[in-house]
């Protein structure tokens, strides 16, 4: 059977599956019942300064698909809302009791060295793993100088970055902000600093909908409310890219990242550790399903590896990020068409008038003396655009088949097409 375990930047973990910093682990009551169903390591939620953080009522909020299903959460919660003593005294007792599994403390203070340099002795001596710095919280925070306003900012980070590396032994994972426009400037300040990793992503800015007969946004707190941070499902494209611009940055390469962001099962997991990811953090997921999502996360995960051949973590690790590359290296004689099974057609149409509405008109409605409609790709005119795939209700009904062009490969910047292309010098 595969081996799960991993070595993030040194901290061990009997599988990848962390909690990320929230409210799934904010206290011992929960980090324990993780642990007993399988977790193989947590991220505590946020600790900061005395006196602790006070929250507003209500929190959450969600971004619904049909049938109620959560694609989105948003919430607009602090740090800790707990005294540092009694987390700090929780870390202890669990770290003892659970010496196999990885608790790193997450920590976010204000720009003040002096402050760092007090708290990290005292993290340590609770004999947590490593410590992971929130420069990502977008909501409350950042209005007090600290969290996205600290992540946007890559001088901070990376000076921040290097006093924690200063006062602590400890592993230090930079956690980034993903409200910023190109992610591998603050990764490259934290690995500058001397961060022995990243994880990412925090949450995203966000109003998930509003109440339009009070004309207020949720979650309402009385008549008002206020940006919040998008997690869950919908999050995960967003995060995939930006672990994978950080893990195909030269600057950054073999900077352990921890990948985070709509990680709901062993799919998602196994994406962010193709993309480079070490481990991942899951936070939405949990909350909504529960901590046993773990299980099928594991079972998910070693199966597909036993069926692949993979026998440990490391051996597809970063596997997809040599083919993730940028747009003008793309094969421009690469062709495929969009094939219709019409034994698994239902005749519903939709392909047809996605492709007849976009521009390429590609998909012909044929209707014999009877009624009968068939659908029929143009060939000629397909350009492979993946559209009417994407928007069939029959998984498998259209397949995009490559097609034999005899062209050997021409990226954008051998292109004839292409005015400003790089012309071979004779
Ligand atoms: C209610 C809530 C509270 C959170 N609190 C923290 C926090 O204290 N510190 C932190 O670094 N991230 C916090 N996060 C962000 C998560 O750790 C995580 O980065 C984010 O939710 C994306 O992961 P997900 O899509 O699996 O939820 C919080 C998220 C939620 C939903
Ligand atoms: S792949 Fe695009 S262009 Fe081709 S038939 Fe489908 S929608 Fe039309
Ligand atoms: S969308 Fe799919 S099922 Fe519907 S007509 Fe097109 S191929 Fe058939």
């Amino acid at each position: 059977m595969a081996d799960l375990s991993v070595s993030f930047c040194g901290i061990k973990s009997p599988n990848p599956f962390w909690l990320a910093s929230a409210p799934p682990t904010d206290k011992a009551y929960n980090v324990v019942r993780a642990f007993e169903a399988g977790w193989g390591g947590v991220v505590w939620k946020t600790l900061g300064e005395d006196p602790a953080a006070v929250n507003v009522s209500s929190r959450y909020s969600a971004h619904y698909g049909k049938n109620r299903e959560v694609l989105g959460f948003n919430n607009i919660e602090l740090i800790t809302d707990r005294s540092l003593e009694i987390n700090l005294r929780e870390i202890t007792e669990v770290k003892k009791a659970w010496p196999d599994r990885a608790i790193v403390v997450s920590l976010m203070l204000p720009c003040e060295e002096k402050l760092w340099a007090d708290i990290l002795p005292l993290v340590e001596a609770t004999g947590a793993d490593g410590i992971e710095l929130n420069f990502g919280c977008p909501h409350g925070m950042p209005e007090r100088g600290m969290g996205a306003a600290v992540g946007q900012v890559p001088e901070y980070v990376e000076m921040v970055t290097r006093w924690c590396k200063t006062h602590t032994k400890l592993p230090v994972i930079v956690k980034l902000t993903p409200n910023i426009t190109d992610v591998r400037a603050p990764a490259r300040a934290a690995h500058n600093g001397g961060a022995d990793a990243v994880s990412l992503i925090n949450t995203i800015n966000s109003i998930t909908h509003l109440d339009l007969d009070r004309m207020v946004a949720f979650p309402a707190v009385g008549n008002a409310s206020t940006h919040g941070g998008y997690c869950g499902s919908a999050v995960k494209p967003i995060a995939l890219n930006m672990v994978a611009e950080i893990a195909r940055d030269p600057q950054t390469k073999g900077l352990p990242i921890s990948g985070i962001g709509g990680i709901g099962n062993w799919q998602d997991a196994a994406e962010f550790i193709a993309l480079g990811a070490g481990c991942v953090q899951v936070c939405t997921a949990a909350m909504l399903h529960g901590f046993r999502i773990v299980e099928e996360m594991k079972d998910g995960l070693s199966r597909w590896m036993d069926e692949k051949g993979y026998k440990n973590i490391g051996e597809f690790m970063g596997k997809a990020v040599p083919n993730t590359t940028d747009w003008k290296y793309l094969d421009m004689n690469y062709q495929v068409i969009a094939q219709i099974n019409q034994d698994d057609c239902i005749k519903c149409g939709r392909c047809y008038v996605a492709c007849e509405d976009t521009s390429h008109q590609s998909i012909a409605q044929l209707i014999d003396a009877a009624g009968v409609r068939t659908y029929e790709v143009i060939k000629e005119e397909c350009v492979g655009c993946n559209l009417c795939e994407i928007t069939c209700p029959v998984q498998g009904c259209i397949t995009m088949v490559p097609q034999d062009t005899g062209k050997p490969y021409m990226n954008w910047t051998q292109d004839p097409r292409n005015p400003r292309r790089e012309v071979k010098a004779a």
